[in-house]
């Protein structure tokens, strides 16, 4: 940290085809004030989500778009080092949408409210699975797939944040086949190896299609999509009877939102019976403390594994967003800036 200066990357251009480190602008400000009922937090680890591209362009869907100067959107754990609100205390340990900066200011109110992180909780535990990342999880799996015992599930997406607890998730509630996609070898090892998942699928050398029947060969119960595209639309042609098909993400249309086909399979979900269902896990923030229950006792137990994979240095902030979209992460994305005071 440089002392006595909030450290700043500001949005400097909509990105064009893969997010670039010149679409972000270095900056220094000084460090803020809190104002009332705010408090001031150093931040020390940011969590980065395939999400932000979108706010990068300005799209105002679930959330509003950013404004070009801006301080760059994102999830972060940090420490309260001032406060004017009575429910924080100087040196709580808290997260929040801090951004990509040194310190920020921020109220206890919003669509992501700041929430204290329990004593004992790792910062990057509660950035990731007891965060909205976790519960993305843990909500659309258990919530919209409906996994019971001996479901055939497959998962997109599977080596990320959110896809490799969803099919762990799956194989906690029954599911005895689980087959995760993913875009390297050693990702698809680490999901078998690692993470309990029964098979998986290399979709940049594999036939996807050959290796999901061969896989699944009666089909799969619950598609837990975090792709869409030729992925979704291979998953639609191997449906079972009353498949669910969760639609949790789309990464491989984020960077062409106009050229993306729609998916031709879809009538599948009527031979099929199927049903084809999106979320966004915003509108569940409320259950945060159920969904902490449920996903720390499987910690404990041992059942549910997590991996981060951190990089050192405020200067890496824009690379760890690349990386989402490049491969480049193995697990929650994560970039840690301070250390603890
Ligand atoms: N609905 C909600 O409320 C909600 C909440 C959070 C996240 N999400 C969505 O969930 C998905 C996963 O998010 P996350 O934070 O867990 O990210 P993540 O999976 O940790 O990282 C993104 C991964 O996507 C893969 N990928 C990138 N481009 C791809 C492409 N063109 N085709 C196939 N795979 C590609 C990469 O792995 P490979 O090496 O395998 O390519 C990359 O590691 C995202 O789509 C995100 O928007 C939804």
């Amino acid at each position: 940290m440089t002392d006595g200066v909030n450290r700043q990357f500001l949005l400097a251009a909509r990105p064009e085809g893969l997010i670039k480190v010149s679409d972000f602008t270095y900056n220094e400000a000084e460090i803020p004030t809190p104002g009332e009922g705010e408090v001031l937090v150093r931040n020390m680890v940011v969590g980065v989500e395939p999400a932000l591209r979108g706010q990068m362009e300005g799209l105002t869907n679930y959330t509003t778009g950013l404004q070009l100067g801006e301080v760059m959107r994102a999830g972060g754990a940090g420490q309260v080092i001032a406060s004017n609100n009575p429910n924080f205390q100087v040196g709580d340990m808290v997260q929040g949408m801090f951004g990509f900066q040194d310190y920020a200011c921020i109220g206890g109110e919003g669509m992501m409210p700041l929430a204290k992180i329990p004593e004992g909780t790792p910062l990057e535990a509660a950035l990731y699975v007891f965060g909205g990342t976790g519960f993305t999880a843990y909500y659309g799996m258990t919530e919209i797939g409906l996994p019971k015992a001996g479901d055939a599930v497959l998962v997109s997406g599977a080596a990320g944040a959110v896809g490799s607890l969803a099919g762990q998730i799956a194989r906690i509630k029954g599911a005895t086949n689980v087959v995760g996609i993913a875009g390297s070898e050693e990702k698809c090892k680490w999901l078998v190896e690692e993470m309990g998942f029964t098979g998986a699928i290399n979709y940049k050398t594999d036939d996807i299609d050959a290796r999901v029947k061969e896989l699944m060969p009666n089909g799969c119960d619950i598609f837990f999509d975090n792709v869409g595209g030729e992925i979704l639309d291979i998953a639609l042609d191997n449906l079972a009877m009353n498949a669910r098909v969760v639609i949790c993400g789309g990464i491989s249309r984020y960077e062409d939102r106009e050229g993306a086909a729609g998916p031709k399979n879809y009538f599948s979900l009527v031979y099929k019976r199927a049903r084809m269902e999106g979320f966004i896990i915003i509108d569940n923030m409320h259950r945060a403390a159920e969904f902490t229950e449920v996903l720390a006792g499987w910690i404990n137990d041992g059942s549910l594994k997590y991996k981060v994979d951190v990089l050192e240095g405020f200067e890496n902030l824009p690379q760890g967003l690349i990386n989402l979209f490049t491969g480049g992460n193995i697990g929650k994305q994560l970039i840690r800036i301070n250390d603890p005071a």
